[in-house]
């Protein structure tokens, strides 16, 4: 028994980060509890709210284990935000049915950065990590807890846009305008997001995950100053060990293409891929050593079984022979998905992934 419980039974996902043999393709899927799901409509709808079901351990740990018991993953993701750390900051987060995320009070001024707090994992954020540890002592062993949190690029596009944004308006007039002022913020939202994942490696995550949704949105020398910079000082920083074993790290920039070259070197163990970049590409960007995730496009859930089973092929084939490959969808499961075809996903892994590992 480890301080968390006992052993774990399926540790195909922690080897394959590590670029360590299996004798198939671990998988889990991004947004693997969400809205395609009835069982979570039916328990988001007895929280009353997605805030209320994220700061509800118990409610996050049962929506954590819904797609588990479903469908033949190698991994829990904690059901928890990016915009937790806004949240802990006090800026006003809501999720208005419908429409996103808003901030009631974005971050626009050089008094705002200033002002704003450094959240304490232990207090403001208790909330999740008494998920993460219900949820390790709910698994009970079976498949390792993956814990995450937002990049400090894209969580600062929702602090400084106050929400969703299509052009990034504001965050690029204060990146070409005041640079100093943005480099300010990300500095604070890097020392709260190492504390915070620190804090959930500390309650039982097992692995970690960095989501810079819109590191992609970013021209090459921009995406390097503001946004790897702090993915590397994370890595640099995080706590990657627990129990005796290693805690991989992915680091995910949806949008990275070419540059996924440069993220790979970032300092994490694995790098998440969108369907933008063919795999064996990214393979070969990531270099030995540097696990791909990814990268089924989330749009082929739409199509009949056979033709997500050809590109599920399609994707192992193009990573090719040989360990360091976690299938994973290129970025999360659309909500009008029918479970059943992500069940053939699951299923065409399972039984496709065996022949390229010996
Ligand atoms: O993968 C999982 O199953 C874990 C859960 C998870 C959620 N958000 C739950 C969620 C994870 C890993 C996230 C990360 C997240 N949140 C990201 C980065 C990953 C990505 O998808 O790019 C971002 C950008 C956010 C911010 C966010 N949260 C947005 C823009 C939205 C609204 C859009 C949407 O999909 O509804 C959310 C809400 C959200 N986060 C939902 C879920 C299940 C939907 C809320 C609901 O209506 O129930």
């Amino acid at each position: 028994m480890s301080q968390h419980g006992p052993e774990l039974r399926n540790d195909l996902l922690l080897r394959a980060l590590c670029s360590q043999p299996t004798p198939r393709t671990p998988l889990w899927m991004m947004r693997q509890a969400g809205r395609y799901l009835p069982e979570y409509r039916a328990t988001r709808a007895r929280a009353g709210s997605f805030l209320n079901l994220c700061m509800n351990p118990e409610l996050a740990c049962e929506v954590t284990l819904q797609p588990l018991a479903r469908f033949r993953l190698d991994a829990a993701i904690l059901f928890s935000d990016i915009l937790t750390i806004p949240h802990a900051m006090n800026l006003g987060l809501e999720f208005e049915a419908g429409e996103g995320p808003t901030l009631a009070r974005p971050v626009r001024t050089a008094a705002d950065v200033r002002n704003l707090p450094v959240p304490h994992p232990e207090t403001e954020l208790k909330y999740v990590l008494d998920a993460v540890s219900l949820i390790r002592r709910e698994l009970a062993g079976s498949v390792p807890l993956i814990g995450f949190a937002g990049s400090p690029w894209t969580v600062a596009t929702y602090c400084v846009e106050g929400g969703g944004s299509k052009t990034f308006a504001r965050i690029k007039s204060m990146l070409y305008g005041e640079p100093e002022l943005l480099h300010l913020l990300l500095a604070k939202l890097t020392r709260a997001t190492i504390d915070y994942l620190s804090a959930q490696v500390e309650a039982g995550a097992q692995a970690l995950m960095v989501f810079d949704t819109w590191g992609g949105a970013l021209t090459p020398s921009a995406y390097r100053e503001f946004s790897l910079r702090y993915l590397s000082e994370i890595a640099a920083g995080v706590r990657r060990e627990a129990g005796g074993r290693r805690v991989p790290l992915v680091l995910f920039t949806k949008g990275a293409g070419p540059l996924l070259s440069e993220l790979a070197r970032a300092g994490g163990d694995a790098v998440g891929v969108d369907w933008t970049t063919d795999l064996g590409d990214a393979r070969r960007m990531a270099g030995p050593g540097i696990a791909v995730q990814g990268n089924l496009d989330p749009s082929v859930l739409y199509a009949p079984p056979a033709a997500i089973r050809a590109e599920v092929e399609r994707v192992l084939a193009s990573f090719g022979h040989g360990h360091g490959h976690v299938f994973n969808l290129g970025h999360g499961i659309h909500p009008d998905v029918p479970p059943e075809h992500a069940l053939a996903m699951v299923e065409a892994v399972h039984e496709l992934s065996p022949r390229y590992h010996d």
